[in-house]
């Protein structure tokens, strides 16, 4: 009976006043093997979306929200590098044990001296008004409980005109697309994870988190409510309509 329960609860989402000390938790378990992972579900499907995102960010001063492990930093960089240009750039993570994993990945980039690297939370940033050029947040929205007043900061932070790029999960605003997308996730995805034995329950749980992420209408809705002005053009679904990106851009 218990293990029925906590197999039933492991389905639901975190309630929002403990969501962010039990994804913590979760993150600090799963930081070895994050980029793994990630990297190996999908065809690196989540890879590809951050490529693509990195191409829509223009050459400034970055803010990567939510940067975790450093992956969009390195997505980011890497583009800039290519491009010929150089840009300034700063993983900014609530969790300690990701940027661990990201201090020791960036080492020996020859970029490096570019980057850098700061723990704290995405709802209090340290940083003075209109210092970013750029403000992207790949697949960390979803984890935080107050996106509202993430949504204020990175507006605070970034200069007029500057850009706030976001990667999600495409939840879909058709309820067909949302049947599809949900029944996927569970009746397919959660049951092979569960096969995996160990850390499938936390995967399980953060898979959870990022399904309840809002319907695109909505989180444009948001972002609008938080002064952006939405760059339909750039806002869309890729990876076969797996992921969205949407872009925001501050007033001038
Ligand atoms: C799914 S990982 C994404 C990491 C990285 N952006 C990527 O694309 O690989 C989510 C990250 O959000 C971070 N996070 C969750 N809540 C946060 C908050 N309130 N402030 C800053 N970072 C937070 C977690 O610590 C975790 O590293």
């Amino acid at each position: 009976m218990g293990n029925i329960i906590s197999w039933i609860s492991s389905y639901a989402d975190v309630a929002p006043q403990h969501k962010q000390q039990v994804l913590d938790e979760a993150y600090t378990q799963i930081a070895r093997w994050y980029d793994g992972k990630h990297k190996s579900a999908g065809f690196n499907a989540a890879g590809l979306a951050k490529q693509q995102l990195a191409e829509y960010l223009p050459s400034a001063h970055m803010l990567d929200l939510a940067g975790g492990t450093g992956d969009m930093t390195v997505y980011f960089q890497s583009r800039q590098a290519a491009l010929k240009r150089t840009a300034v750039s700063t993983v900014y993570d609530l969790n300690a044990h990701m940027l661990e994993i990201a201090q020791r990945r960036l080492e020996n980039k020859e970029w490096r001296d570019r980057v850098a690297i700061r723990q704290g939370n995405a709802e209090h940033l340290p940083y003075a008004d209109g210092e970013f050029g750029v403000c992207c947040c790949a697949f960390g929205l979803h984890n935080m409980p107050n996106r509202r007043k993430v949504l204020e900061e990175a507006m605070r932070v970034l200069k007029p005109g500057g850009v706030m790029a976001v990667l999600e999960m495409n939840t879909g605003d058709s309820w067909a697309w949302r049947a599809a997308y949900m029944g996927f996730h569970w009746l397919l995805v959660m049951p092979l994870l569960s096969l995996q034995g160990s850390g499938s329950e936390v995967q399980r749980r953060l898979i959870v988190s990022a399904l309840n992420f809002p319907a695109p209408s909505r989180f444009t809705q948001e972002l609008r409510d938080a002064g952006f002005v939405v760059d339909e053009q750039r806002s869309q679904s890729i990876c076969y309509r797996y992921y969205r990106i949407f872009i925001g851009v501050k007033p001038q």
